[in-house]
């Protein structure tokens, strides 16, 4: 395929070669007799500066050359004496394809607000901020891949439809072909799935864990990328209905393994974007930087690329549950004698507060925590010998609070079988699972990240839903 995108072009920077090139106008300024027409494929955050003379120009062409119109331009590629490029197109022949109508094209050659973009979606792509952050969010997508194929793991597609809820916390949407409105019933007055395409009652996965674990059982080191859905009912900046998560699960690991891989995979992620997107994060970085200008100067936080680096080359800390609530409760008095970030004690969980915290003001670094109380995680999390704690571990990040949530599995077929019990989580529909503790079982452990919320904290961008080409959320759901 010839290479004639902007990233191209722009970086072979032949002068005097003869192209033609495709794009969106994103701005057009000049005067009576030229044009400087900033020109974008989408290929790169930098625009190529296409001139051209009114001269040999029909009035019919220059006419529909207006932001968000697609054009073909061909010409010479000359030496600019614009600051920041090395070529720009001295344009003979300008082709529109496509019109956009300046009295009704949604976006304007001006900076508009996040929230506005958000309300025109299908075109927001077209922007610079959010083609930056689709792009850094592919090369990470990459990244992933690399990172687990250069270790030995091997990729694993876990279903979609599924009939185990592996959270246990009950969130799920329901997948059907039953009438909907007029289920069928059992003599209980339940809905009779066994009339279901499925025969059963199924949803959306939550996540792909459960399945991960039994192919890391057979293949030793085996990692998800995959969609998961959550039904919560949460309208935070943190939080879809549909995400996407990466779960590696790895035979004969135990919790400190997990750890280390998890901070490995963090910082090999955050490197990698430093390395490959760095013109997208120093647009992205200040265009924060002015936002940032509106705060009060001890609100500010760190410079983008300054706290991508930081966070890449520092030890993230690592503590436990126990210890946490008691730098909590030990947290500064205020004014009044309260203490700013109370908490009650050990059996809560922690407050997007008190993570915050932890990590941005005590530690000011990643934080992992770890053997959380059974009472507040998943059945499948094994049980430290104290009988109160399970062997869990949170990723805590700057900004983000939760990035990751793993845990060393419990691998004592008896011991899962009583917390299944306790948890009321139907063993009779999950002897699949447990035929991994009956046979050949063994130590293992994994993890979930969740995508765009590390795409958020690379980005810096401070709501979920602009990370994700299509977000859903709650009573949102326009395409
Ligand atoms: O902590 P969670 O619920 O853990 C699991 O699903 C485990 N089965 C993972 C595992 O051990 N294999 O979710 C994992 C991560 C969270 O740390 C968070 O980053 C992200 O998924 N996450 C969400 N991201 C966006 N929107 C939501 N509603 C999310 N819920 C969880
Ligand atoms: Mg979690």
């Amino acid at each position: 395929m010839k290479k004639n995108q902007i990233i191209d072009i722009l970086k072979s920077g032949q002068v005097g070669a003869e192209i033609t090139v495709k794009g969106w106008v994103r701005t057009r300024r000049g005067s009576k007799n030229v044009s400087f027409i900033a020109l974008n494929d989408g290929s790169t955050i930098n625009n190529l500066q296409v001139v051209a003379d009114a001269e040999n120009f029909a009035e019919e062409i220059l006419k529909h050359i207006n932001t968000g119109a697609a054009i073909a331009a061909t010409g010479k590629l000359v030496e600019s004496a614009g600051s920041g490029q090395s070529v720009e197109l001295q344009a003979e022949k300008i082709e529109i394809i496509g019109k956009a109508d300046p009295d009704k094209y949604p976006i304007q050659p001006k900076r508009h607000t996040l929230e506005f973009l958000r309300d025109v979606a299908h075109l927001r792509p077209r922007t610079a901020t959010y083609s930056a952050i689709f792009r850094i969010r592919h090369k990470l997508i990459f990244a992933i891949h690399n990172f687990f194929n250069e270790r030995g793991f091997y990729n694993i597609h876990t279903p979609i439809v599924t009939s185990s809820d592996a959270e246990g916390a009950g969130e799920m949407f329901r997948v059907t072909t039953l009438p909907m409105n007029d289920l069928p019933k059992t003599e209980d007055g339940e809905i009779d799935y066994s009339e279901d395409f499925f025969g059963k009652s199924t949803n959306l996965t939550v996540s792909g864990q459960l399945e991960g674990e039994l192919f890391a059982m057979a293949m030793s080191r085996i990692y998800t990328f995959g969609p998961t859905f959550r039904a919560e009912n949460s309208n935070t900046s943190r939080h879809l209905a549909e995400f996407w998560m990466i779960e590696p699960e790895v035979a004969f690991f135990d919790l400190n393994d997990n750890m280390d891989l998890a901070e490995e995979f963090l910082q090999y992620l955050i490197r990698y974007a430093l390395d490959n997107c760095i013109d997208d994060l120093q647009f992205l970085s200040k265009r924060l930087q002015e936002e940032e200008k509106n705060k009060p100067a001890d609100q500010r936080s760190m410079e983008l690329i300054e706290k991508l680096k930081f966070v890449a080359d520092n030890e993230f800390v690592r503590l436990t549950y126990t210890e946490a609530i008691d730098i909590l409760k030990n947290s500064k008095q205020n004014k009044k004698g309260k203490f700013q970030y109370p908490i009650e004690g050990f059996g809560t969980d922690l407050q997007s507060e008190h993570e915050r915290y932890l990590v941005e003001k005590k530690f000011q670094k990643p934080v992992i925590l770890t053997d959380y109380p059974k009472e507040i995680k998943a059945f499948y999390m094994r049980m430290n010998d104290d009988n109160q704690t399970v062997a869990a571990m949170d990723v805590l990040f700057p900004q983000i609070g939760e990035i990751i949530g793993g845990s060393q599995r419990e691998e004592r077929l008896e011991v899962l079988e009583s917390r299944m019990a306790e948890m009321n989580i139907p063993a009779d529909e999950m002897q699949w699972y447990l035929d991994t503790r009956r046979f050949g079982g063994c130590q293992h452990a994994g993890f979930g990240l969740g995508f765009e919320r590390l795409v958020q904290f690379v980005t810096g961008m401070g709501n979920i839903r602009d990370v994700i080409p299509f977000p859903r959320t709650p009573k949102n759901c326009e395409f």
